[in-house]
């Protein structure tokens, strides 16, 4: 018989199983929420990115069906062609003036935003300085987009002004972080980045994927944190955090985002979000302009969390955000730790390689707005349980 030429596959994941290291994907029956359906059990569920509980708010649902009604389920097309319907433009114009930005596109993620812009502001030639935990949209579209990638080590800007000097000389240049680390939760120095980036005329961009409706004011993003208003060239976001749905955005300068218009390849040739998901992103803004009520319930929520975490004997890691890291170190034990609380009704994941480093395993506990006290104080005690049970703490 002919050599199977995919043989290899089978040998990759028997090796990712035995190193405890291969996903087990769990099926959601039932709405994104503080509770969730899987084989039929509710769960408390912390392992969304759901921060504002939006996923399955009434108001977004209402919209979603209402555009549904007036515009169909469907994009059928790209933006350029017949993709872009008012819907759209409305979004577009309510999120430039939300964050305070000259203008805004959307995508159809956060992934594809960063394919689309790294690429049509740099290639070859030019040179990336890209903090060294980025996310991997922001690797692979430094990749596409063939300019010179030099990392800098994390969050260190001593580090990042060093790397420049030692390129000396460019055509362009990028420097790209992650606005908050999706997997540790810690900021970046955006504003001591800014200064670094502004005195050597380079180009900034901060993918806010987990700050969009979590930091500054009333859940604007990172750049209003830190008060960067205009100094910071491209901020990317994501619609599917957050904000609950799902799509990407880029707010900045008018020209940055008439540039991506036309030369930004998922924009030009990927299809557009539909109408039921402008819809209830728009809703989203609405609802985030009308009160900051759930972004300071969402750290609220985290801060109360973290404190009986870190009192059980936790090791939280570096997160200065509601994103809370569980510090195990070993795989196979963040998978039985991560096992241990699905069966006692709490759904959590463990997050391995090569998502985190080798040896950083971890449980990433997000909260959300919408978990109730009496959720939190029943998560606690069941993380205690399992924690004891398989002595991570005493
Ligand atoms: C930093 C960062 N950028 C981009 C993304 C991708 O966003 P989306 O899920 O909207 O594609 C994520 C989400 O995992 C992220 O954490």
């Amino acid at each position: 018989m002919a050599h199977d030429p995919l043989a290899w596959i089978e040998d990759e994941l028997a090796q990712l199983e035995a190193a405890g290291l291969r996903t087990t994907i769990r099926t959601i029956e039932s709405p994104m929420d503080a509770w969730v359906t899987i084989g039929g059990r509710r769960l408390l569920n912390f392992c969304a990115n759901n921060y504002l509980g939006l996923a399955n708010h009434p108001r977004l649902v209402a919209a979603a069906k209402a555009a549904a009604d007036e515009f169909g389920v469907g994009p059928g097309a790209v933006r350029t062609i017949a993709g872009t319907t008012s819907l759209h433009v409305t979004l577009e114009e309510r999120l430039a003036a939300f964050k305070h930005a000259e203008a805004c596109i959307t995508f159809q993620s956060g992934f594809t935003a960063n394919l689309a812009t790294i690429p049509a502001l740099v290639g070859p030639g030019d040179v990336i300085f890209s903090d060294e935990l980025n996310h991997a949209s922001i690797i692979d579209a430094c990749r596409l987009s063939r300019a010179k990638v030099v990392r800098y080590a994390h969050n260190d800007v001593a580090d990042l002004a060093q790397q420049i000097a030692n390129v000396g000389e460019m055509r362009r240049g990028l420097v790209v972080t992650d606005g908050v680390f999706s997997m540790d939760g810690d900021i970046a120095p955006l504003d001591a980045i800014c200064d670094v980036v502004e005195a050597h005329g380079l180009i900034l961009m901060v993918d806010d994927a987990h700050g969009e409706g979590v930091l500054g004011r009333g859940g604007r993003g990172i750049v209003d944190h830190f008060g960067l208003h205009g100094r910071v060239h491209v901020e990317v976001g994501t619609l599917s955090k957050a904000f609950g749905v799902v799509g990407g955005l880029v707010a900045g300068r008018r020209t940055v985002i008439e540039w991506l218009r036309q030369r930004g390849r998922p924009f030009l040739f990927s299809s557009a979000m539909t109408a039921p998901d402008v819809a209830a992103c728009i809703e989203a803004v609405q609802l985030l302009e009308e009160s900051d009520a759930l972004v300071r319930r969402l750290w609220e929520n985290a801060a109360w969390l973290r404190a009986g975490m870190q009192e059980l004997g936790f090791d939280t890691g570096q997160s200065s955000t509601p994103i809370l890291p569980l510090m195990l170190g070993d795989a196979p034990l963040a998978q039985r730790f991560s096992k241990m609380l699905f069966d006692e009704g709490l759904f959590a994941m463990a997050i391995g390689y090569p998502t985190v480093p080798m040896g950083k395993a971890r449980i990433r506990v997000m909260n959300s707005a919408a978990h109730s006290r009496a959720d939190l104080e029943q998560a606690l005690e069941i993380f205690a349980r399992v924690g004891r049970a398989l002595e991570v703490i005493d």
